[in-house]
């Protein structure tokens, strides 16, 4: 009897102890498990009296229930807590925002970004696409160009040159977009209307100037195009990127060998305080070179300049970013630098168009 008590006291004592499932299950192992201390008094009860059996097995029964209970009432409080402690490890903070899909945290380059404004302004105005590649014939780039050979303006392009064939011909690294518009005249027939965005290289390196750049060229060729449409384009174009009702041009004589006459073309603004409005203001700010096409250039690209005239503009591409955009320093452009791409980077999925707003 005295047995059975202390094996009651020991058991309970254990089993309030237990402080998770398992040791919970190492104590109901070791008290009515196979092997357990309790299973040990019930197979005693085979060779005893049937008396005897009867009082016995009554009380090893009552133990075992009462371990039974105690097991199960045990095992309820330590589940409940065991999930308390899972509810209060795993509390989510709602207020918190939500961390953005690897689809939606990647970010567009402000030059890609500036060339999608570009492509949807001019093909809401009639004009295709065309490309020519960065590795470009000195002929297309220049000659056909209307720069003649030796001519002084072949120096201001700091040209990256490749080594000459046997031929003496020599490729180079295109110094501007303007080869588009002879590649697009020898393929085309007029009339054309094209804009051409591309990267060019020139061996030049500052803030402002990186060795390669990105350009955007106009061709626009047909039997009366003239510079009433070129302005009336270039204002329209300058209204639609800048995203401003109204803005003031100046365009002022220049020298293109390619264009005749040439212009170069400011646009009105407001400097305040390292900053810079488009729309408003008194200064001016030199944005892209523009002229007739010269007939010589014409007659390279086999258009009949008695038949057919156009005219062309030129602009950075870069450089009208950073002006749109607020960003003084050319170079980080190509540095990809995670931390500017995800400050000056647009979101992948807001596509630029006329409709849904340029920039927003
Ligand atoms: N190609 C010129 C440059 O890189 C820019 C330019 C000026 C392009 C006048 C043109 C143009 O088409 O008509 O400086």
């Amino acid at each position: 009897m005295s047995d059975l008590n202390a094996l009651e006291t020991e058991t309970l004592a254990a089993i309030a102890a237990a402080s998770d499932e398992a040791a919970l299950e190492n104590v109901r192992v070791a008290a009515l498990g196979k092997k357990g201390s309790i299973s040990a008094l019930l197979a005693t009860l085979g060779k005893m009296s049937p008396d005897e059996r009867k009082t016995e097995g009554a009380k090893i029964n009552v133990l075992k229930d009462k371990v039974t209970d105690a097991l199960a009432a045990r095992k309820l409080v330590l589940k409940e807590a065991a999930l308390e402690a899972r509810l209060a490890s795993e509390t989510v903070d709602v207020t918190l925002p939500v961390r953005e899909a690897p689809v939606e945290s990647g970010r567009i380059h402000p030059i890609s970004q500036v060339m999608d404004e570009l492509t949807a302004i001019f093909a809401d105005m009639g004009f295709s696409i065309a490309e020519g590649p960065d590795v470009e014939e000195d002929d297309i780039n220049f000659t056909k160009l209307n720069f003649p050979e030796g001519h002084p303006a072949r120096e201001m392009h700091d040209t990256f040159f490749f080594n000459p064939k046997e031929d003496g011909t020599r490729k180079l690294l295109r110094t501007h977009t303007s080869p588009v518009q002879v590649r697009t005249m020898l393929n085309v027939k007029p009339p054309i209307r094209v804009i051409c965005p591309g990267r060019t290289y020139r061996c030049d390196s500052d803030q402002t100037h990186t060795p390669m750049f990105h350009q955007v060229e106009g061709l626009v060729i047909d039997k009366s195009a003239n510079l009433g449409h070129l302005k009336w384009i270039l204002e329209e174009f300058c209204k639609a990127f800048f995203e401003v009702p109204n803005v003031k041009m100046r365009f002022r004589p220049s020298f293109f060998p390619f264009t005749e006459p040439s212009m170069e073309v400011d646009i009105q603004c407001k400097r305040s305080g390292g900053e810079i409005r488009f729309g408003e203001g008194e200064d001016w700010l030199e944005i892209l070179g523009c002229g007739m096409v010269h007939p010589n250039v014409l007659r390279n690209c086999g258009i009949n300049p008695d038949e057919y005239q156009g005219f062309a503009w030129g602009m950075g591409i870069d450089r009208i970013a950073m002006l749109k955009y607020g960003m003084p320093d050319l170079r980080p452009f190509f540095e990809a630098d995670l931390r500017w791409l995800s400050h000056y980077g647009f979101r992948p999925l807001d596509l630029p168009s006329l409709a849904g707003g340029l920039s927003s």
